[in-house]
Formats: structure tokens, sequence, C-alpha cells
């Protein structure tokens, strides 16, 4: 595996692949083992993380796997996690923000933190096999928000994260994820969208960040969860490509999206269009977290034993995704459309 950036970046949205988030934080993930009635234990995450990155011929779609820093450290019986992943021509990537606090004097909004410190993390995480990082900060749309200022400060930090990673050899992937919560209409979801993507990319410009070498994570242009208003994919695929074409520099490394709290199904479907919608100039793929593992976890939960199914409905995931991230998924495949799972960092 090369170490020149856009090398790695190249990898990462390779045609067909994409990337498996499984970088929820402990309380996060204790939210969601809690739906489905398992204990949330060190050892419980890892056997589940395992689970997960062992699943046979996974390396077919999966490119990459963004861990928690617990699960960076954990180990097969034979190996760490990363040491694994590489061994199957699987990127070993690592979430390093340290969540979210309030934007002080900016009611409702909030700023990522974790710069300090961060050059001598990422230079361990690098050693341990980390080729890429994946840092969140979060826009809610609501009453009067979100203000310039919280734009503003959180691609600032955006920023300084993506240029430590550089530096480090390490791709950041960039994620300003503006969030699905909310009643707002999608046009306002498209505003938001844009001026977040202008505001980060004018300074990861600014701050010399080589764009060949950074992936943006995005949100898709929805129209807010509790808006009553229901997805339209045609709308949702040509808005969203809309505002990529239009905002996003030619010489991104690539784009990623989240699932964000929509239904397996919808995360599929609307990425399918989107890259129907194509060409594009960058590689385009998921990196998803609950449109992957949601069907995954409620069976694990159900049938522990039963290791062979479980990874057979991931492998399956994958599959779907895969073949969404190419535009050639057969919609009329997708099953019974579940409720997407609430919980993620707010
Ligand atoms: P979801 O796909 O569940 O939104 O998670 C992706 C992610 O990594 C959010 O930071």
């Amino acid at each position: 595996m090369s170490d020149n950036l856009a090398d790695i970046a190249r990898s990462l949205v390779a045609k067909g692949k994409g990337i498996l988030a499984a970088d929820e934080s402990s309380p996060t993930c204790a939210k969601r083992f809690d739906l489905v009635g398992i204990e949330c234990t060190e050892e419980t995450r890892r056997e589940y993380r395992e689970l997960l990155l062992t699943t046979p011929e996974a390396s077919q779609h999966m490119s990459g796997v963004i861990h928690f820093d617990e699960t960076f450290w954990q180990s097969t019986d034979s190996q760490t996690f990363p040491e694994y992943l590489k061994s199957q021509n699987i990127i070993p990537g690592i979430k390093v923000d340290k969540g979210l606090i309030p934007l002080d004097k900016f009611e409702g909004e909030k700023i990522s933190q974790g710069l300090d410190g961060l050059k001598e993390r990422m230079d361990k995480y690098f050693e341990s096999g980390a080729r890429f990082a994946k840092w969140r900060s979060v826009i809610a749309i609501g009453d009067g928000i979100p203000t310039p200022q919280c734009i503003q400060a959180n691609a600032f930090v955006l920023t300084r994260y993506a240029a430590i990673c550089q530096a480090a050899g390490i791709v950041p992937i960039v994620e300003p994820e503006v969030l699905y919560d909310g009643t707002h209409t999608i046009d306002s979801c498209y505003e938001t969208i844009i001026k977040v993507y202008d505001a980060l990319f004018g300074s990861l410009r600014e701050y010399r960040v080589d764009m060949s070498g950074v992936i943006l994570k995005t949100s898709m242009v929805l129209p807010g969860k509790t808006s009553g208003i229901s997805i339209n994919y045609d709308e949702v695929a040509e808005k969203t490509v809309k505002a990529l074409h239009e905002h996003l520099p030619q010489d991104l490394g690539g784009v990623v999206f989240l699932s964000g709290g929509q239904t397996s199904n919808d995360a599929f479907i609307n990425l399918n269009r989107i890259a129907k919608l194509g060409p594009h100039p960058w590689g385009l793929t998921f990196s998803y977290s609950r449109a992957l593992q949601d069907p995954v976890l409620k069976l694990w939960a159900k049938d522990r034993e039963n290791k062979k199914a479980v990874q057979e409905l991931f492998a399956n995931q994958l599959r779907l995704a895969g073949a969404a991230s190419l535009g050639e998924l057969n919609e009329s495949e997708l099953h019974d459309n579940t409720e997407a799972t609430k919980s993620q960092d707010l």
C-alpha cells in the first residue's frame, strides 16, 4: 500500500467499495446495544466489532474501517484489528475528534473539540497502522441557525485537523454533518450545505491543505426528518449532486456519505440515484454506520451464537451499498423499510 495521500484517498473510494464507520463512541454504542438488549461492555463491543471486521470477503466492498480509540487497540485472537485489516487489504482508520461542546454565545449550536495534542496522537496511530482519520463537526438547521459564525468556526477546526493529519501522513476525512433532524425543507438543507462547503473548502485552500489527499464525508440534501415531507429519491439525488458539483473542488480526493439516521433502504436508494447521475469528478461512495449495521446488530442480539448468519447479513449489506455506489443497485431487492436507529452523538 502506497503512503502517498492521494493514492490512499483513491483506494478508499475505489469503484464498488466504501467505508464502514465502526467508530461509535462507547456511550453511543451503549445506546445502540441497549435498544436491542445487549449489555455494553468492553468485551461485547470487541466481540461485535470483530464479527463485522472478520466477515469473509468483506474486502470486496469494504475499502476501510473507521475505529473509535478503544477498538483501534483491540484484537482478534492473534492480531490487532488494524493488523488484521491490513492483511485483508482494508485500510484502518481512526476517529480523532473528541466530540461536541456548545458554541458559547450561540444557542443551539455546537463546535467539535480535540485539537490539543492531536499531532502526537496522530503519530501514534500512524505507527500502529492508521492511514486515514475522521473528524465530525455538526451543523443543525433551525430557527436562525446555523449562524455564519458556527459554520466558520467549525470549518476552521476541520481545517486545522486536516493540516495536522496530512503532516502525519494520514488522509483526513472532513465531516461537517448537516443534521437530518429537524422540520426544515429540502431547500433549506441545500442552502445550508452549500454554505458549509464554501466555508470549509475556502478555509482548506487558505491553509494550504492538499485537496487530493482529503475526503469529504457529507450528509445528503434531505428534507428534515420531522418535517412531514417524505423523501423523494430523485429530488434528493438531483439536489445533492448539484451541491457537490457546483461547490466542491475538482481535485478533491473523494466524497463519502453518512447515513445520518435514514433507514438502510433510503440510504442505499439515495446513494444509488446519486451515483446514477454521474459521471462525478471524484470517487463517490458510502461511509455508513447505522445503514450498514442496524439490521446486523439486531440479528446478532437475537442469535449471538450464529456468527455465520450475522456475517452473511453484514456481507449482504456491504454488497447492497457497494452496488448502490455504482448506481447498479436493484432497488426491488430491498425488503422491509425498518425504522433507523435514532441514537447518535448530538
Ligand atoms: P451514520 O451512517 O450512522 O450517520 O454514521 C456515520 C458517521 O460516521 C457519523 O459520524
